[in-house]
């Protein structure tokens, strides 16, 4: 009987369940969104039993789909959006409050309060993480003053704390743990020393029994309850989205770049062995530990990336579905000076400004719909663009190329401007469902599926490259008139 690997890969807005066989072909795809919540500007909830319901019905759904046995899958592994907070009573399993998920905005008074307290270097220092409401510390911290009694529980050893991957592995199997992938996300993990970090913990007042167990990213924790799938499945991979698809693009190497076009744009690149700290605002974080070797990973993070073209269907309702906004974009050959600044939820790399918000320039009476849908777009390459220099400066080696997936790199009229305004070819692999991929693999390796990482690598094929046609003198303006778009946007405090 053919074997599989079953890849969980929860994101931001859909839960996807992906079947791998040995030669990492994608065997079988099931995907469903799932609600989000917004009950205040700035705030962003998920019902972490919509996670679980959700990401179980697409296991259960392509396993029928495509009639495999469950004993004839060695392994799950999972990647799952990050920094996502959610509090569980212990003994019951029960949530105690929505997930607080990594866009929400709630906590930027307290960062800014800590900052002010002169806790931003230490922070950064030991976590490699700017200081800001995106990581889950003060996420944790707000739920444990808010929710009723939660704080003396916690303290007392009744409630788990973890990101949507402990939540997961909790209800597959019952164990309470995180990988340090996932755990670098916190922003109570010292990286360096690679375990919770106590001076952390006390800053943000975080009794450390809530903390879940920290574990490799690619080894068994535990297997599925029989119940759920007919069979006990080793759960043997884990890793946060971003890491999974920087390990799924086989960037295995320092300099090695991807950058995925998710809910948001992440641009990672591989660091090699030693946690190396940027000067140009980007994020120290860990990629994966196998075998007790640990590399890091140089991270710039985009809040709205493919959530911007979501906007324009669901918030603007100017496409019906997301697929239509490369034909609506395409029908004008370029977005006649408007500019879209998506900080909806405040801005990420490089600017840190929880407090920006969204905005459209340079409208005039022929604007039309079309024009804003390019300016969805080309603000997606923008944000990317930004990181890319930032990332340049920071970069011992010259970036030569950028791998690129998720769900928007699909999208050849946004790759091709992201060539032109990168300067450097994009390259699109034969899988776009890399995140999915990592998180395979690293099960994968775990339960002998594959061997090493050369094998892993060797599987990587380039479906398409977009070279750069842009000259550099127009690449130059059009990123001076990104950055005075961005500039107006700042600061928009309510
Ligand atoms: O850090 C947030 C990130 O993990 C979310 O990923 O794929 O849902 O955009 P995604």
């Amino acid at each position: 009987m053919k074997k599989y690997i079953l890849a969980l890969d929860q994101g931001t807005t859909s839960s996807r369940a992906i079947l791998f066989d040995r030669e990492g072909q994608l065997c079988g795809c099931a995907a469903q969104e799932f609600p989000q919540h917004f009950p205040h500007p700035g705030w962003v909830e998920h019902d972490p039993l919509d996670i679980w319901n959700s990401q179980l019905a697409v296991a259960r759904q392509v396993l029928r789909e495509q009639h495999i046995d469950p004993h004839q899958i060695l392994a799950i592994g999972i990647a799952n959006q990050r920094e996502t907070t959610v509090v569980w009573d212990r003994k019951t399993g029960v949530p105690v409050a929505p997930a607080i998920v990594w866009q929400d905005r709630r906590t930027a008074e307290l960062c800014d309060a800590l900052r002010a307290d002169g806790k931003a270097k230490k922070i950064t220092d030991i976590s490699g993480l700017e200081l800001d409401a995106y990581f889950s510390a003060t996420k944790l911290k707000w739920l444990l003053d808010h929710v009723p009694g939660a704080r003396q529980k916690a303290e007392r050893g009744e409630l788990a704390f973890g990101t949507v991957d402990s939540w997961l592995v909790y209800k597959l199997s019952g164990q309470h743990v995180t990988d340090v992938s996932n755990a670098a996300r916190t922003m109570l993990f010292n990286i360096h020393l690679m375990r919770w970090d106590y001076d952390l913990l006390h800053l943000f007042g975080i009794p450390e029994a809530v903390l879940p167990q920290v574990v490799s990213s690619s080894e068994e924790v535990g297997h599925t309850h029989p119940g759920l799938f007919g069979a006990a499945i080793p759960v043997a991979g884990i890793a946060g989205d971003q890491q999974a698809a920087t390990f799924g693009q086989a960037c295995h190497r320092p300099g090695m770049v991807k950058n995925t076009y998710g809910t948001g744009c992440f641009m990672l690149m591989h660091l090699g062995r030693q946690p190396v700290a940027s000067h140009n605002r980007l994020l120290t974080t860990v990629g994966w530990r196998i075998d007790g070797e640990t590399d890091y990973l140089l991270e710039g993070s985009v809040f709205m990336g493919g959530a911007t073209v979501q906007w324009l269907r669901d918030g603007l309702g100017i496409i019906q579905s997301s697929a239509e906004v490369e034909a609506l974009a395409a029908s004008v050959p370029d977005s006649d000076g408007v500019f879209m600044v998506p900080a909806f939820v405040g801005l990420g790399a490089p600017h840190w400004d929880a407090y920006a918000r969204g905005a459209l320039f340079g409208l005039s009476r022929g604007s039309t719909r079309a024009h804003i849908a390019r300016a969805a777009l080309e603000a997606i390459a923008y944000q990317s663009a930004e990181l890319m220099t930032a990332m340049q400066k920071d970069a011992a080696i010259p970036l030569t190329e950028v791998r690129a997936d998720g769900g928007a790199a699909r999208n050849d009229l946004l790759m091709q401007f992201q060539a032109d305004l990168l300067g450097v070819p994009v390259v699109r692999p034969r899988v776009t469902e890399t995140t999915a991929l990592g998180a395979a693999y690293l099960a994968g390796l775990a339960v002998g599926f594959w061997d090493t990482q050369e094998e892993i690598a060797a599987q990587w094929t380039c479906q398409r490259r977009f070279d750069p046609a842009m000259g550099s003198d127009q690449r130059a303006a059009r990123m001076a008139r990104w950055s005075q778009a961005i500039d107006r946007s700042r600061n928009w405090q309510s």
